[in-house]
């Protein structure tokens, strides 16, 4: 063992197998209503509620324990508009240039487009950013380890969180992002990862008539 101290595992619960059962077949069905909503009400949303899913996001493992992430939390009229131009530049582009035909084929069912209101409608964009390496105080660089899976898991948590408190989410990946660091400070060190949309869905959102494959489909058990 090694001389780093360590602490006892208070914070594990274990339950009996029905109540397991009972729980992760809950946690399935909620996850299952989950939809990537493109069209959002502007209803504010409490600050709070977004804070501690962020917290929830930041329970996250990462590679070396280095949590490798940062989040910005745009509630800003001014910011979200400049967020939407620049976004709908990119993706303007996008989909008349930088998409290949199989790629625009596979967003087809999506019905997406460069055009982003929800940018500035939602009550809150927060965007992901990864951390390359930490900078310490004198100035030295620590690599970080594994910051895509990382941020990553930390990302899924954070969506998950905000579900579960009643939440729309869409993963916004305009790209490239780099107009994230410039708009939102952040130095050239941080990745922007994705930016989330968070707020109440439209009243009469819709989403696309698409299917989530079967498990058989996207797992293998070996027994022997
Ligand atoms: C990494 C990633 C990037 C995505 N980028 C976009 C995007 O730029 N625009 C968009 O409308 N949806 C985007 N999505 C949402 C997906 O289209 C959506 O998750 C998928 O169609 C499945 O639908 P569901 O989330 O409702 O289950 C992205 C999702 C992921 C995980």
């Amino acid at each position: 063992m090694s001389d780093y101290p360590t602490i006892p595992l208070e914070t594990y619960q274990e339950f009996p197998v029905d109540e397991m059962r009972e729980r992760v077949e809950e946690f399935y069905a909620d996850v299952d209503r989950r939809r990537s909503v493109r069209e959002f009400s502007a209803r504010p949303v409490p600050r709070d509620i977004i804070e501690t899913a962020l917290k929830a996001a930041g329970t996250a493992p990462s590679g070396a324990n280095l949590q490798p992430w940062h989040f910005v939390v745009v509630s800003g009229a001014g910011t979200k508009k400049k967020i939407r131009h620049a976004a709908e530049i990119e993706e303007r582009e996008f989909y008349t240039h930088r998409a290949s035909a199989e790629w625009l084929e596979a967003l087809a069912p999506l019905g997406t487009d460069e055009h982003k209101s929800f940018l500035e409608i939602a009550p809150y964009l927060i965007a992901v950013f990864l951390q390359k390496f930490a900078a310490l105080p004198d100035g030295r660089k620590v690599k970080h380890y594994y910051p895509t899976e990382s941020t990553g898991i930390a990302a899924g948590m954070l969506i998950t969180a905000l579900h579960r408190a009643g939440l729309a989410t869409l993963t916004h990946t305009p790209s490239p992002m780099k107009f994230l660091n410039k708009i939102l400070g952040r130095p050239k060190s941080e990745r922007p990862f994705l930016l989330l949309v968070v707020g109440y869905p439209a009243d009469d959102a819709k989403v696309p008539d698409i299917e989530r494959k079967p498990l058989e489909d996207f797992t293998s058990f070996i027994d022997s």
